[in-house]
C-alpha cells in the first residue's frame, strides 16, 4: 500500500526586503519543516494577495524573484517541494469567486484585518475584504491538511475551515478540513532601534546584504549610555550564541559598546555569507529561479485543475 504523506502547504507575501526578523521569525523553521521530509509541501508566493499592498510593476517583480531567491538561498530544496507563484494557477481567483457567493459580509466583517483597518478609519478594497476568501481558496485546492503559519494567520485557517465545511454541506463533500500549526515566533527580534524589526520602521538588518551593509547596520544599533551591556546588541546576538558563550564577551567587554557590535558583525558575517554566497550565485541565473516556478505551476496546476472539476460538476455548471 502507498503510504500518502500529510499535504502542507503555506503561502508568503512577496512584499519586500528580507531581514534578519524575517529569518529567525520565520524562514528559519519553515525551511526546516519543509526539508523534514514529513510532509508533501506546497510553498506559495503569494502575489495576488501582495496585489493589496504593492501596486508597482517593478516592485511587485523584484518581491517575488527576491522572496523565491531568498527561501532557496536560506536552505529550501526546490527538488523537494512545489515551489509557485499564485498567480500562475488560475483557479485560486476563480475558487475563491465561488467561496464568496456561499459567504456573508457579516461573517467576513469579523474578520480581525478588516475590524483593524475598520478601526483606523482606512478605505479598505474589496480585494483586502475578500482577502480570507482567496486565502481559502489557496488552501482547500490541493486537500491541504496542515498551514503552518505565525499566530496572527490563524484566523484565516479558521475561515477556510468554515468555508470548506459550508459547502461540502451546501453542495457534496468536495474538500478536506484543513488545520493550523502555529510557528512560533523564536523571539520578536528587536531592530536597530530596539523597536520590532520591520521593513515600516526602517530599522532591518538585511537578510542577504553586503558585509558593509551589515555592518553598517549593527553599528547603528540605539545603545543609550551608561549601562555595561548594550541590550539591543545582546538581544540580536542571543539569536546567534548561547547566553553561556555571550556573558563572559560581554563581561570582559562591559560598556565597550564598539567592540561588542563588532563581535557582533562577526557572528553575523558567519550566519549570512554562505547564504549570501548561494544568493548572488542564484541571481547571476535568473532563468533557474523561473525554472523552478514555472515546473512548480505546472505541479500545482494539475492537482488545482482536478479539484476544479470536481468542484464545477458539485455546484452544477458542469
Ligand atoms: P515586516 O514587519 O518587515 O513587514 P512581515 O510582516 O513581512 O515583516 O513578516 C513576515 C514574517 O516574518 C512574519 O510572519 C513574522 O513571523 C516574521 N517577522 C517579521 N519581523 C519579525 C521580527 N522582528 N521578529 C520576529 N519575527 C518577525
Ligand atoms: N495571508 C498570509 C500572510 O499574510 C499569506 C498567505 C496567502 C497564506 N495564502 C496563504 C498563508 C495560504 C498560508 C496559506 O502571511
Amino acid at each position: 500500500m502507498e503510504i500518502t504523506k500529510p499535504v502542507l502547504l503555506s503561502g508568503i507575501k512577496p512584499t519586500g526586503d528580507l531581514h534578519l526578523g524575517n529569518y529567525f521569525g520565520a524562514i528559519k523553521q519553515q525551511v526546516e519543516l519543509l526539508n523534514s521530509g514529513d510532509y508533501e509541501c506546497l510553498i506559495m508566493v503569494a502575489d495576488y494577495h501582495a496585489l493589496n499592498f504593492i501596486q508597482n510593476r517593478e516592485q511587485m517583480k523584484k518581491g517575488i524573484r527576491e522572496l523565491a531567491t531568498g527561501y532557496i538561498a536560506a536552505g529550501l530544496d526546490p527538488e523537494k517541494l512545489t515551489l509557485f507563484k499564485q498567480s500562475d494557477v488560475s483557479a485560486h481567483t476563480e475558487l475563491a469567486w465561488i467561496f464568496e457567493t456561499i459567504t456573508t459580509m457579516p461573517y467576513l466583517m469579523r474578520a480581525h484585518a478588516f475590524k483593524d483597518a475598520e478601526a483606523k478609519d482606512k478605505e479598505i478594497s474589496v480585494g483586502t475584504f475578500n482577502y480570507p476568501m482567496l486565502m481559502a481558496a489557496d488552501i482547500l485546492l490541493y486537500n491541504t491538511n496542515i498551514v503552518p503559519v505565525g499566530q496572527d494567520q490563524k484566523q484565516h485557517i479558521e475561515y477556510a475551515r468554515d468555508t470548506a465545511e459550508k459547502f461540502n454541506r451546501i453542495f457534496s463533500e468536495t474538500f478536506v478540513l484543513p488545520e493550523p500549526m502555529i510557528i512560533e515566533e523564536v523571539a520578536v527580534v528587536p531592530g536597530t532601534d530596539g523597536q520590532k524589526m520591520s521593513k515600516s520602521y526602517g530599522n532591518t538588518i538585511p537578510l542577504f546584504g553586503s558585509s558593509e551593509d551589515v555592518a553598517k547596520a549593527v553599528m547603528s544599533i540605539v545603545t543609550g549610555s551608561g549601562t555595561d551591556r548594550p541590550e539591543n546588541v545582546y538581544k540580536i546576538h542571543r539569536l546567534l550564541k548561547k547566553d553561556s558563550e555571550l556573558e563572559p564577551l560581554y563581561s570582559e567587554h562591559a560598556g565597550k559598546y564598539k567592540t561588542l557590535k563588532e563581535a557582533l558583525i562577526d557572528d553575523l558575517e558567519k550566519l549570512i555569507s554562505p547564504m549570501r554566497a548561494k544568493y548572488l550565485e542564484l541571481q547571476e541565473n535568473p532563468t533557474y529561479i523561473d525554472e523552478v516556478l514555472e515546473r512548480g505551476a505546472q505541479t500545482a496546476r494539475t492537482t488545482a485543475n482536478k479539484k476544479m472539476g470536481q468542484v464545477r460538476k458539485a455546484i452544477g455548471v458542469a
